[in-house]
């Protein structure tokens, strides 16, 4: 008998109201696919700004069109050329094509890799896009233990990745985030700064000598303030910079590895402790609109995550509203 699950849709350009969910059958993948029972998955902004429309002209949608870039879960079935992962294997994927906020989803086998046990689901869940962004952007500014990196939006989810990379790469990082992150970021090793009036001072006082990277999240005045702090423009990663890397990490052409492989060793590092995800909110699947909602805040500290309760897992639902948007809510 046919399995069924359920799917997000929507079927014009629109706010969160739009979402709604759609009976969905277990899929038959192709040849080269595998079908996952989604155990969790990650929000990221960049689903809203589409859905919204923000970028119809580059990345015209069909509707009713589905949402979700990022996913892990357990393998129900693979196709005929697939022979390098079984059935049960549990699984950290991308959603070639979107179709993440699912109980089920059909990718290429190139799009997912296995979940180390000590990975927890909700942090494999959220892990693609953000990380990938992450980790593309420090990079690209090839840090040393010479530099002095400031990361603006430090605590967000995509910001807490980035200084943890930068950590790893040597880099003394400087974080902007509001006082009750300070915490937080002073617990992963990063120097936090409070963002607003006397922010250049306070860069100044906590540099201690010259800025050598700037990773700005939030746009607003900040690319004038690494301009003001002498920042070369081949080291100022902008918010334009990391929004064409996630555009990019969301349109992957389904041969591109270059995924995997990022997915891959994020999901090393933390399983040797290296970098530490962090869960800002973890909801029921059916409260992603709450969840989207809490995005929106802007005041995430860390990935916000649903997660889809298979069977096979037993989770109950006080396990995901334990820790529900509390970040989010005291902001
Ligand atoms: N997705 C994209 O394509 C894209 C591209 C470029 C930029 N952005 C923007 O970059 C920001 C961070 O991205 P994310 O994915 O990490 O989002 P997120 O998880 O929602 O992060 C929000 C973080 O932004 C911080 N924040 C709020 N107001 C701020 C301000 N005025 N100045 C500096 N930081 C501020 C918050 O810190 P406190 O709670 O401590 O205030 C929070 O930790 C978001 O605002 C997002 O809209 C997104």
């Amino acid at each position: 008998m046919a399995r069924s699950g359920k799917m997000i849709q929507f079927d014009r350009y629109g706010d969160v109201d739009e979402l709604h969910f759609v009976a969905q059958e277990l899929p038959v993948p192709d040849d080269d696919e595998v079908v996952v029972e989604i155990v969790a998955a990650g929000l990221n902004h960049i689903e809203n700004y589409i859905r919204q429309g923000d970028f119809q002209s580059r990345l015209p949608l069909a509707f009713p069109a589905n949402q979700g870039s990022c996913f892990a879960g357990i393998v129900k079935k693979r196709g005929r050329a697939v022979r390098d992962l079984s059935v049960g294997a549990e699984v950290i994927g991308h959603a070639v094509g979107g179709g993440a906020h699912a109980t089920y989803i059909a990718v290429p086998r190139t799009a997912v890799v296995p979940k180390p046990q000590r990975v927890s689901w909700e942090i494999a869940g959220g892990l693609y896009l953000a990380g990938a962004t992450a980790y593309d952007v420090v990079r690209g500014l090839a840090l040393g233990s010479d530099d002095v990196l400031v990361v603006t939006a430090a605590a967000g989810g995509v910001g807490h990745l980035e200084c943890q990379l930068a950590l790893v790469a040597g880099a003394r990082v400087i974080g902007t985030c509001s006082p009750r992150n300070h915490d937080y970021l002073r617990s992963i090793g990063v120097i936090p700064i409070t963002y607003g009036d006397g922010l250049e001072e306070r860069i100044r006082e906590a540099a201690k000598g010259p800025v050598t990277a700037f990773i700005d999240n939030f746009g607003g005045d900040n690319p004038a303030l690494a301009k003001s702090l002498k920042v070369i423009p081949s080291r100022f990663s902008s918010s334009e910079d990391r929004l064409e890397t996630e555009m990019r990490f969301i349109t992957v052409d389904r041969d591109d590895t270059e995924p995997a492989m990022i997915l891959s060793e994020l999901a090393t590092m933390i399983e040797e402790g290296r970098i530490q995800p962090l869960i800002s909110g973890f909801y029921p699947f059916d409260y992603i609109v709450q969840a989207f909602a809490d995005l929106g805040e802007k005041h995430s500290r860390g990935k916000v995550v649903v997660g889809m309760q298979p069977v096979e897992s037993g989770a109950r639902s006080s396990w995901y509203l334990s820790g529900k948007a509390r970040d989010v809510h005291s902001a």
